[in-house]
């Protein structure tokens, strides 16, 4: 991998069949990460997709060009203080090398410039990486969330929007 390389865009209308590809992939190579289905995505239509472009976001994790992961930000819809991060994922090729924070702050930075105050999300209590990777961030166990289909257990994490990072929202590419 090489950082230079790498690039984190906002999703916009015609990167429809990429969120798609990104999430099969997610849904085939970590599905007990998720509480979607591989059926559910793959049933989604090119309307479905472009719900995920606005009035939330996705950012894209490229290397080279070629997305290689996501996460998606949505505000909450009773308190818009409140910004959820969803739908985390990298891919395995990339993992370990620090591209999961480049992700992790440009949804600081969306949050922030939209005017939350705090970054709300869940996961699955036996994800003991990607929670480890949220510790990190000052994400901590706020407590239990739902039960999967198939019994297990979410947990949900919040972390205050209090402490400035690098980019702001607006200067996304
Ligand atoms: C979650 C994910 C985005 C994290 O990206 P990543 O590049 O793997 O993250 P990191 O390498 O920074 O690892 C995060 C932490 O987990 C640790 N870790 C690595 N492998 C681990 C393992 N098998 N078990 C527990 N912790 C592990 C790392 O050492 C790091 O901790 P540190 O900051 O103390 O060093 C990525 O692993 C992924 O896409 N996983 C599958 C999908 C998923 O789980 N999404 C989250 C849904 S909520």
């Amino acid at each position: 991998m090489n950082p230079d390389r790498l690039r984190v865009r906002r999703a916009v209308p015609g990167d429809e069949p990429v969120l798609r590809r990104l999430r099969i992939e997610a849904l085939t190579e970590a599905p007990e990460a998720f509480s979607s289905t591989l059926a559910r995505e793959k049933a989604r239509t090119e309307a479905d997709w472009r719900r995920w472009l606005s009035p939330g976001i996705t950012l894209l994790l490229e290397e080279a060009g070629v997305a290689r992961g996501l996460v998606a930000g949505a505000l909450d819809r009773d308190d818009a203080h409140i910004a959820h991060l969803m739908a985390m994922w990298i891919d395995p090729a990339l993992r370990g090398s620090g591209t999961a924070d480049l992700l992790v702050q440009a949804h600081f930075d969306w949050a922030r410039s939209a005017g939350a105050r705090v970054v709300r999300l869940g996961v699955i209590d036996t994800n003991a990486r990607a929670r480890r990777l949220y510790e990190r961030h000052g994400f901590r166990v706020t407590g239990p969330g739902p039960f999967s289909a198939d019994g297990r257990r979410e947990i949900h994490m919040e972390r205050p929007l209090d402490e400035a990072t690098g980019l702001s929202g607006e200067e996304l590419p």
